[in-house]
């Protein structure tokens, strides 16, 4: 029987209650579907900062090292620490450290889940750069506070990087319907994004079964929201990646239902699954946190464990349950908490 250790890292908000609701769907999966699930527990987070200083002990990418994947709920609570202090304590080292350079969110409408637009054709894969271009980290202030202040911030954008985004975003093209839609802003952005189109390009010669498009982000963005079925696979530098999946969120139905994975597609480290949400401590504790985008970046997890029938189960199950009205949360318009709908997706399961 195959077993894999998972490392679960709940979090803070209704990450925990995400995370719960979760684990009670996939060992469910496990039983039906013959594998083991051994999950270790990790209570960092911001309480755990609050004690001990620091968002996760000093060996704590090395405990996670040892694991075949991580689930992480969410982290954050702005009250109790800086917003800053904690991503950059816990949830960024992580993706950088285990060089997680793709993350992927796929966006289509569940069954009985309705997007502000109600386009029920649509099924978009989301791949992101996750490790440089916008969000580097380089760049600097100087004369602060005084009138000639300056803030620079410069996108790095490698070769390395970029090809390898890229490749990924071809290969899941020629698995899906062998379109790759590139994203940039190559009109404005003539060093960056030009170098991007050149790397496009090259590989496109590599693999001329996948069709091609451009689109310049801002256009890229209204089409999502007007004719998001004329998407397949999107490949985006992180920034871009990051706000185009925003709204695969919203007309998806919400982040209560957007799902991401946090890969390392060499598999030499483990990858990690996690909501698109954060701890969203407004409605933290009151049970009302829809835990559909956490269950589902679950399912992306068995997928990538090898475990495909049980992630394929897990998603057909969604489907039939949120087609019926009970088993809603208060984000859908129903009254079910997350604990009754994580109990509803069991049973069907
Ligand atoms: P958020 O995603 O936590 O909440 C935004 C809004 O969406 C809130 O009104 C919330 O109630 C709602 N919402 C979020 N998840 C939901 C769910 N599963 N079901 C129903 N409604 C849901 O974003 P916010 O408020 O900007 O950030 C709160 C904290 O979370 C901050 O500390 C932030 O840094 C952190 N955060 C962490 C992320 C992560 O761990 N990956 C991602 C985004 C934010
Ligand atoms: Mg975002």
């Amino acid at each position: 029987m195959n077993s894999y250790n998972i490392a679960v890292i709940p979090g803070d908000g209704v990450g925990v209650e995400v995370t719960t609701a979760t684990l009670a769907v996939l060992e469910a999966a496990a039983g039906k579907y013959g594998f083991i699930l051994n999950p270790t527990h990790y209570e960092w987070g911001c309480e755990y900062y609050l004690e001990q200083g620091q968002m996760m002990p000093d060996d704590g990418l090395a405990r996670l090292e040892k694991s075949d994947a991580i689930f992480l709920g969410a982290v954050g609570w702005p009250e109790k620490v800086p917003d800053s202090v904690s991503l950059h304590g816990l949830l960024l080292p992580i993706r950088k450290q285990f060089d997680q350079f793709v993350n992927v969110r796929p966006h289509r409408l569940l069954k009985g889940a309705q997007g502000p637009l109600k386009k029920s054709d649509f099924n978009i894969l989301c791949i992101r750069e996750n490790t440089e271009g916008e969000y580097s980290g380089a760049g600097g202030r100087v004369h602060m506070g005084n009138p000639q202040e300056v803030a620079v911030e410069t996108s790095i954008f490698t070769r390395h990087g970029v090809e390898r985004i890229l490749r990924f975003g071809f290969e899941q093209a020629r698995l899906r319907s062998k379109k790759l839609a590139s994203v940039t802003k190559s009109n404005a952005q003539k060093y960056s994004m030009v170098f991007w189109d050149e790397i496009t390009d090259e590989l496109a010669a590599e693999y001329p079964d996948v069709k091609v498009e451009r689109y310049h982000v801002d256009a890229a963005a209204a089409r999502m929201i007007t004719h998001p079925e004329s998407f397949d696979v999107i490949v985006a530098s992180n920034l871009f990646g990051d706000i185009l999946s925003d709204i695969g969120a919203a007309i998806q139905g919400g982040l209560g239902f957007a799902a991401s994975a946090n890969i390392n597609p060499g598999r030499k480290m483990p990858s990690m699954f996690e909501p698109v949400h954060g701890s969203a401590p407004d409605i933290a504790g009151l049970g009302k946190a829809n835990p559909v985008a956490a269950i589902w970046s679950g399912a992306m997890m068995l997928e990538h464990l090898g475990e495909q029938q049980a992630a394929d189960a897990i998603m057909s199950a969604l489907n039939d349950v949120l087609d019926i009205k009970d088993n809603c949360t208060p984000d859908m318009g129903g009254t079910a908490t997350t604990a009754e709908l994580a109990d509803a997706i069991v049973k069907s399961l």
